[in-house]
């Protein structure tokens, strides 16, 4: 089993990255299908979303704008529940068909406080693509209409994921060793 330590803890890899690509593929598929012709704005949520976002375009061959935001609310292993501004959005969202893309949905808190201030700026639709999705995790009810893979409630890191900032370059997704 291939392991990696950052810090204090050790995690072992769960996803390799040949996996994580086809799954991203086949949603991109869905998104392809779903927006043609509507020009849609990714807005990707930053850090975590990064190699994500990068891989997921790559598939994308519908005409689309793309931007980013920033929020940071979490340290460590665990969800903090304020969560902090948006910064940087200064695409017009008014009117848009706007797809969220981000790294993970853990309580599912931040996206529903991300998806609330969009709002204020009445785009015409406002839709989630996450990679991740810890379903036994959620606390809101929240509908997300593109998942790229289910996993259980344990701590990952890789593809953009951190633990305390460290762990965003790696190639794979690993599982923290309990
Ligand atoms: P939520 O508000 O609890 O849904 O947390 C969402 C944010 O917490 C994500 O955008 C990630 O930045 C972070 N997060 C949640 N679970 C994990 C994890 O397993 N590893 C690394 N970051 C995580
Ligand atoms: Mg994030």
């Amino acid at each position: 089993m291939e392991t990696i330590q950052l810090k204090d803890l050790t995690f072992s890899i769960s996803i390799p990255y040949e996996e994580i690509r086809k799954s991203i593929a086949q949603v991109a598929e869905k998104i392809n299908r779903d927006y043609k012709n509507t020009n849609p704005l990714f807005v990707v949520v930053l850090n975590g979303a990064f190699m994500f976002a990068a891989d997921l375009m790559k598939f994308i061959n519908i005409d689309c704008t793309i931007s980013f935001v920033k929020l940071s609310s979490y340290e460590g292993t665990k969800s903090t529940q304020n969560v902090k501004q948006l910064l940087g959005l200064n695409e017009e969202l008014t009117g848009r068909k706007v797809i969220i893309v981000e790294d993970i949905v853990d309580t599912g808190i931040t996206i529903r406080e991300t998806i609330k201030a969009m709002e204020l700026s009445k785009p015409a639709d406002i839709q989630v693509c996450t990679l991740l999705l810890k379903p036994d995790a959620l606390k809101v009810p929240l509908s997300i209409k593109y998942i790229c893979m289910e996993i259980p409630n344990e701590f990952v890191v890789g593809y953009g994921l951190d633990y305390d900032g460290l762990g965003r370059n790696l190639k794979d997704i690993y599982t923290l060793v309990k």
